[in-house]
């Protein structure tokens, strides 16, 4: 099977040209102008954009939280993330307290293998580590590749681990040559918080955001970024929200350390005003919460600074029934927002479109980094001779509104509800095949493969 894209703009990390691509199998076999190949398909993406397939490392896909099972499964999910340009997710398993890693990945596999349309990874979350645990991370890295390992400082008593914990998981991981991810939040501080406003009679979701303030992730983000240093491991923070915490990898930098920095669309276009609406807020209730406008000024920053490498979902989406769970209490509200569809279009036309970030930035951000930073690239996250033919095929002028009624996730409302953008996805590419054509799907479930990644050293 071999297609032929004539005339697209391609643009990748570095460059902006006009070209066209021709595939053979799974990868890209020539990149040139005027291609005379005969190829079994051609498609004319004249006046289009041609990116690399988007990567999204931080998704959770039916994933056991909070007494429900997150409203995407991986079909619908990763089929609903090809919609939205996005060929490749990282997804996590979650270790359960008391039992071994090969236990949590067989559970996730069983979920994810041969139910995918879009390539997936997992991240390993270790919420417990001992001797036994120890002994896995080789075999997790060598024969898995899974090469990075999730950490919560926060969800005391369910995903938490403690500083001794984080510390030998370090030590170990950089051994072996992974990486360590981290949720920096500080979980005590939060659960005396909320705590603190349960006894006050205060339940709004409202309170889910003033259970976390800034300080909490600020401080956990420098605490982190301390071990990660002693230890010598590559570290990453998953989903920043917030100035303080981004001033702590500034400082890393001049130490000439590198804490990888990873925010998500959310964090960058909304805000907590959104918790003033009674109980409506508890589609934005997700951790850490919705910051200030300051907050996002610093991230954007932080992007252009190259302090922020990455810009996620960390995609958990739950019907409004589950987040009725917390209608009485903000602390039982499923934490999560759906967005795996929306990233893309929504980076481009709020960030591109508003003069915020360039368009190799947001290649960069959007697909390049992820791969470079988790072992996959130049397999993923760029259009280059002998790489996979992950590719979205985007129309920068066409203009549309985000809505449930449209979108393809497993949720029932849409946190962008009447968001009117500029740029949609038109045609998605993966490993050569059109995956996604004017919003057609063309690919079965279980086309989608597990991606065993690479040692990941830090460098980028
Ligand atoms: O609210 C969130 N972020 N839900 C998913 C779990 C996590 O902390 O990433
Ligand atoms: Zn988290
Ligand atoms: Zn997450």
């Amino acid at each position: 099977m071999s297609l032929l894209i004539k005339n697209g703009r391609i643009i990748t990390a570095s460059q902006d040209y006009t070209a066209d691509i021709f595939m053979e199998g799974e990868v890209i076999t020539t990149i040139g102008k005027n291609l005379r190949m005969k190829a079994d398909e051609t498609i004319n993406a004249a006046g289009m954009m041609v990116f690399p397939g988007g990567i999204d490392p931080h998704v959770h896909l039916d994933m056991p939280f909070m007494g429900t099972f997150s409203s995407d499964n991986y079909e619908t999910g990763t089929r609903a993330a090809l919609h939205g340009g996005t060929t490749t997710v990282i997804d996590f398993v979650l270790q359960t307290q008391g039992k071994s890693l090969r236990h949590a990945l067989e559970q996730w596999q069983a979920r994810a293998n041969g139910n995918c349309l879009g390539d997936y990874s997992f991240h390993m979350a270790v919420t417990d580590f001992n001797d036994n645990t120890r002994l896995e991370i080789a075999e997790m890295v060598d024969k898995e590749g899974i090469t990075s390992f999730k950490t919560f400082m926060a969800y005391k008593g369910a995903l938490m681990i403690d500083d001794r914990q984080m510390v030998g998981l370090m030590q170990e991981v950089k051994k072996c040559g992974g990486m360590v991810t981290v949720h920096a939040t500080n979980g005590d501080m939060i659960d005396y918080l909320v705590a603190k406003h349960r006894a006050e009679g205060k339940f709004a979701p409202l309170y889910h955001y003033l259970s976390q303030p800034e300080i909490t992730e600020s401080e956990a983000s420098g605490r982190f970024a301390d071990m990660a240093i002693y230890t010598g491991v590559p570290g990453y923070i998953v989903h920043m929200t917030c100035e303080g915490a981004l001033n702590h990898i500034r400082d890393a930098t001049k130490r000439n350390q590198k804490v990888f920095a990873e925010t998500c669309i959310q964090y960058l276009i909304l805000d907590a005003s959104l918790y003033e609406m009674d109980f409506e807020g508890a589609k934005w209730v997700m951790s850490p919460p919705l910051r200030q406008k300051k907050d996002q000024a610093s991230l954007w920053a932080g992007i252009n600074q190259g302090l922020v490498q990455v810009v996620a979902t960390d995609h958990c989406p739950f019907k409004w029934e589950q987040k009725k769970m917390g209608e009485k209490d903000f602390s039982k509200i499923p934490n999560g927002h759906p967005a795996i569809e929306n990233r893309m279009e929504l980076l481009y036309s709020e960030g591109v479109g508003k003069g915020k970030i360039s368009l190799n930035k947001y290649v960069e951000v959007t697909s390049t980094n992820a791969a470079k930073i988790f072992g996959m690239f130049p397999k993923k996250g760029c259009i280059a001779v002998g790489s996979d033919a992950d590719l979205l095929i985007f129309d920068p002028k066409e203009k549309h509104a985000l809505s449930a009624a449209t979108h393809h996730m497993n949720v029932d409302y849409s946190a962008y509800e009447g968001w009117k953008l500029k740029g949609k996805c038109k045609t998605t590419i993966l490993r050569g095949k059109v995956a996604i054509d004017n919003g057609k799907v063309c690919i079965p479930k279980g086309y989608g493969q597990f991606v065993k990644r690479k040692k990941v050293n830090g460098i980028i």
